[in-house]
């Protein structure tokens, strides 16, 4: 049993007032956990800066890494941010409601503590119905990292975050599994030209069918050298990371299987494989499989849940493929890279 309480919410039918009391929680200052389409968020008041503040400790996470702001729907888009290019709109009409983030520049009610200290404020707009219900009946711009404890995989499940942050909030809302699994694409338009900061469920190849060029920062695929700073500040630290160290090969199909199986006899091994390769492991200490090798989107849904079922299997290390660059495989492979430490093997 866990200390905090639990609202159960059937996403496909559910009233809008079963969310009323969430939502006064969230405009009264307290923290709710709720899901949406990418994986479950913290949630506080916005423009409430002790609310905000009580994110950072609940999550212990360091304070110079900022909140993204979550909206019910564009209308109040100008209360949070300033100077918002015709770009921003065109972005949101394309893939809002959806798994998208924007960094604009903020007004100066957008608290200190919520954008980290920038002058800039990330605003998305989720679709999932549960969230959007929330943000409606909370009627305040919400505040919402990952629900996760800092450093650990994010949660696409309950039983996650309970394992995370339970007795640390006032109130959980379980709407089931997130669909896409990975954390919303974040992309700035604060500068001059649009800049991929996280990849996610809104693929490089769609951000530039609709804004032409996009630069991709580095952080997203390379190791910062010392002192370098990553434009989104969250992307400096080891996160999504197993307890277990991660090794990443790339190579040919076949190099990469022959690989897995010989350390898949070492003890205490961990295999992150696919499908069709489930049973050549029959020495490994654990096998997860992100789905059939051809499903980019199976991957991304699986991947936290694997990451966190190797931790709860007790594994000495763990293997897996490092995934390629196109579409969503494009958000897989920065979150295994950063979950490995770049740690990476090329066959
Ligand atoms: O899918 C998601 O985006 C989830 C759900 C709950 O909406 N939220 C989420 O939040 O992943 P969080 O805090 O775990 O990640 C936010 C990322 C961090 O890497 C942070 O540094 C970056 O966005 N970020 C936030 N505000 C920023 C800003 N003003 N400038 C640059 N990066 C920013
Ligand atoms: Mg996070």
């Amino acid at each position: 049993m866990g200390i905090t309480p639990v609202l159960r919410v059937n996403p496909d039918d559910f009233a809008q007032e079963e969310l009323a009391p969430a939502g006064r929680i969230l405009r009264e200052g307290g923290l709710v956990v709720f899901p949406t389409e990418t994986v479950y968020g913290l949630g506080a008041n916005a423009l409430d800066e002790t609310a905000a503040r009580a994110i950072y400790t609940a999550k212990g996470r360091p304070s110079d890494n900022p909140l993204i702001v979550h909206l019910p729907d564009l209308s109040r888009l100008d209360m949070l941010c300033r100077d918002i290019p015709k770009q921003a709109l065109s972005l949101f009409s394309a893939f809002s409601p959806g798994p998208l983030t924007v960094i604009l520049k903020k007004q100066p009610q957008v608290p200190d503590v919520v954008s980290g200290g920038l002058d800039t404020v990330a605003v998305r707009i989720p679709s999932h119905p549960v969230a959007a219900a929330l943000l409606r009946e909370a009627a305040v711009p919400v505040a919402a990292p990952s629900a996760n404890r800092s450093g650990r995989p994010s949660p696409t499940r309950l039983a996650h975050v309970l394992e995370d942050l339970d007795g640390r909030v006032d109130l959980m809302i379980d709407g089931g599994e997130c669909g896409v699994g990975l954390e919303s694409t974040v992309v700035s338009l604060a500068g001059d030209i649009p800049v991929l900061l996280r990849p996610g469920g809104i693929s490089l190849e769609m951000l530039r069918s609709v804004l032409g060029e996009v630069r991709v920062d580095d952080a997203v695929s390379h190791r910062l050298a010392e002192g370098q700073r990553p434009m989104a500040p969250g992307m400096k630290y080891r996160h999504y990371a197993p307890a277990a160290p991660l090794t990443l090969a790339q190579g040919t199909p076949a190099d990469v299987t022959a690989w897995l199986v010989a350390h898949s006899k070492e003890p205490g091994a961990g295999i992150l494989c696919f499908d069709e390769q489930r049973g050549l492991f029959p020495d490994a200490a654990h096998v997860e499989s992100l789905g059939p090798q051809a499903d980019d989107a199976a991957h991304a849904h699986a991947l936290f849940d694997a990451l966190r079922s190797f931790d709860a299997a007790g594994v000495r290390a763990i293997y897996g493929a490092l995934p390629g660059e196109q579409g969503i495989s494009l958000a897989v492979r920065n979150r295994l890279l950063k979950a490995a430490g770049h740690h990476v093997v090329h066959l």
